[in-house]
């Protein structure tokens, strides 16, 4: 990822403008696609006749969002991410995790919400693009560490930029 002049986890950096990612069709027939905006990468995705952006980087350790599964859990559509399968509502970002009752374990595991912990982006299409507009929000979300100074300034070290 490109160094941004910028914190891009700061809700003042974010554009506000709408940019185009690719046709709705192109979109709809390969289902998913990554995109530097504003220096930030996210990722669409194409389900059930809706679009969906997020954060490329998973929240919980930096996975590729755009290499997962995607899974109904209780009826909302959860991109599964590639290397822990952390499961995560594509509309909201919030995760999900499988609670047990451990005063009666032989009861069924059930899916609970951890809140919402990957930043979701604005998506809207119009004659036949879709366009993506950052989120703007102030509220810090756990995928906004992948977009930060600090993390950037790790990725350099390991590849040894100074
Ligand atoms: S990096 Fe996504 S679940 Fe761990």
């Amino acid at each position: 990822m490109e160094a941004s002049a910028q914190d891009p986890t700061s809700a003042s950096s974010a554009s506000s403008e709408w940019v185009a990612i690719a046709t709705e069709v192109e979109l709809q027939e390969i289902g998913r696609k990554t995109a530097l905006v504003s220096n930030r990468k996210i990722t669409v995705f194409y389900r059930d006749r809706r679009f969906y952006a997020m954060d490329f980087h998973c929240y919980h350790a930096g996975g590729p969002l755009d290499v997962g599964n995607i899974e109904d859990i209780n009826g909302i559509s959860c991109i599964v991410c590639p290397w822990h399968k952390y499961k995560i509502s594509l509309e909201t970002g919030e995760g999900f995790y499988q609670s047990i009752d451990l005063k009666n374990p032989r009861r069924a595991p059930c899916w609970k919400s951890k809140g919402i912990k990957q930043r979701t982006h604005s998506v809207e299409v119009r004659e036949g693009m879709v366009y993506v507009r950052l989120s703007t929000s102030d509220t810090k979300y756990e995928s906004d560490y992948y977009y930060s100074k600090d993390y950037q300034q790790r990725m350099n070290f390991v590849k040894g930029v100074p």
